[in-house]
């Protein structure tokens, strides 16, 4: 298996974007610097897992900041062996010879993809028949065992996921109308940046309308009183990704209307967690939160029909168009397939995910009620399967309009 950490990647001009690690690089490694590579070739008698680095220099690092260098590589990530990554184009092709196949994700980084394919072609260039005839996708092996977290990542998660629930609690006591979002945004992630943490996806504060706008991030409007506030966002730590949302009322009150679609995506909410069980197939939650929504759709006359017709026609979905939750680990989006056979997954202890039912009546629904258009709301909370059921890593944090209303009430009565 050969994997290369995250290139750099320039932002502009002489600027680079802050490096963020290969999440699968940094799995196996917990190696945090660019231009560094990994071969794992099992057997070795010198040793199996090969690590290239940079070596150290002083004069770069008065820049950059130090170097691990392979002399230290050993002892520090637990590698057999390590070299320079200026030795790699003598290394690795005699790492690669005699050897059937090679693991490798290719297309994630093309420079090295050409690299890599050069030495096998220059091992076959060669009479003795050594070169490896396969190339696999790396992804899917790993990414089976990244779906499952250990006790380690479990913790770490948490980690991140208790970072996140301050920093929302934050926003909930900070808000007030005639602020703009990105004043809810900076509250946010100074709670990130003061634990150590940063943002893991970008920090989406959406006021009345653009709560609706499902990626939304500019974050640059004004807060109206009698706007409720959906806030996306979610602490990195060390790696692993919190993702949490939660909906609030700008001046600390719902109205009639945004409290019933709340507490309708909270019906929902609690639908999807009570599929979350071992054995129970991933896409039970979404159903059962689609259902709920539906049935409460009818109920406030938001759609017409038969529970079941606006089920099956997908009728729902131009007020919930996406789905209840995704994998969650080292990225936000974390790997794992949904869908075996065919089937959906059953779901297994130490799978982590979220489940974020919502509401979103577009501002132009001329069709619907003028009182219920531009209410955007998300619930989103991250869950750990655990051996009886599941565990609500963001339990803490408060998610019924009352309790909403409380935290913003003793927040504002300390303030
Ligand atoms: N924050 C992205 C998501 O909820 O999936
Ligand atoms: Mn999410
Ligand atoms: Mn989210």
């Amino acid at each position: 298996m050969v994997i290369s950490a995250a290139p750099e990647r320039v932002r502009s001009r002489d600027t680079l974007h802050p490096y963020r690690q290969d999440s699968d690089f940094y799995y196996l490694t917990g190696f945090l610097e660019p231009e560094s590579v990994l071969a794992l070739v099992p057997g070795r008698k010198h040793g199996e897992a090969i690590l290239f680095c940079r070596d150290r220099d002083p004069a770069r690092e008065g820049w950059d900041g130090p170097r691990l260098g392979p002399e230290r590589a050993g002892e520090a990530l637990g590698v057999d062996d390590a070299y320079p990554i200026s030795d790699i184009d003598d290394i690795l092709p005699g790492l690669l010879e005699g050897r059937a196949r090679v693991y490798y994700q290719l297309g994630l980084d093309a420079g090295f993809d050409l690299k890599l394919i050069g030495w096998v072609n220059r091992l076959r260039g060669r009479s003795s028949g050594s070169a490896p005839q396969e190339f696999l996708q790396l992804g899917h092996l790993l990414d089976e065992q990244r779906l499952f977290k250990s006790e380690a990542e479990i913790r770490l998660l948490q980690h991140a996921v208790d970072i996140t629930v301050a920093a929302h609690r934050a926003a909930m006591a900070a808000v007030r109308p005639g602020q703009h979002e990105y004043t809810l945004q900076a509250e946010i992630e100074r709670e990130f940046r003061r634990s150590g943490a940063q943002p893991a996806y970008a920090s989406i504060v959406g006021t009345g309308a653009n709560g609706c706008v499902l990626h939304y991030g500019a974050n640059v409007s004004r807060i109206h009183a009698g706007d409720l506030v959906l806030i996306d966002a979610g602490a990195e730590y060390r790696g692993y990704a919190a993702d949490v949302s939660r909906t609030f009322p700008a001046n600390g009150r719902f109205s009639k209307e945004q409290r019933a679609l709340h507490d309708l995506v909270c019906k929902a909410q609690a639908a999807a967690l009570a599929q979350a069980r071992p054995g129970k197939p991933f896409a039970a939650m979404h159903e059962a939160a689609v259902v709920t929504l539906c049935d409460g759709l009818l109920s406030l006359g938001l759609l017409q029909g038969r529970l079941e017709a606006v089920v099956s026609s997908e009728a729902y979905t131009r007020f919930y168009p996406h789905k209840t939750g995704h994998w969650l680990g080292l990225d936000v989006h974390d790997v794992g397939e949904y869908r075996i056979d065919g089937a959906s997954r059953l779901l297994e202890p130490g799978m982590v995910f979220t489940v974020e039912p919502g509401l979103y009546i577009p501002v132009d629904a001329t069709d619907v009620p003028a009182k219920w258009r531009g209410i955007g709301i998300r619930i989103e909370d991250d869950v750990l399967v655990t051996r009886s059921g599941h565990r609500v890593l963001s339990a803490a944090l408060e998610r019924s309009a009352d309790e909403v209303e409380a935290c913003m009430a003793s927040a504002r009565a300390t303030a």
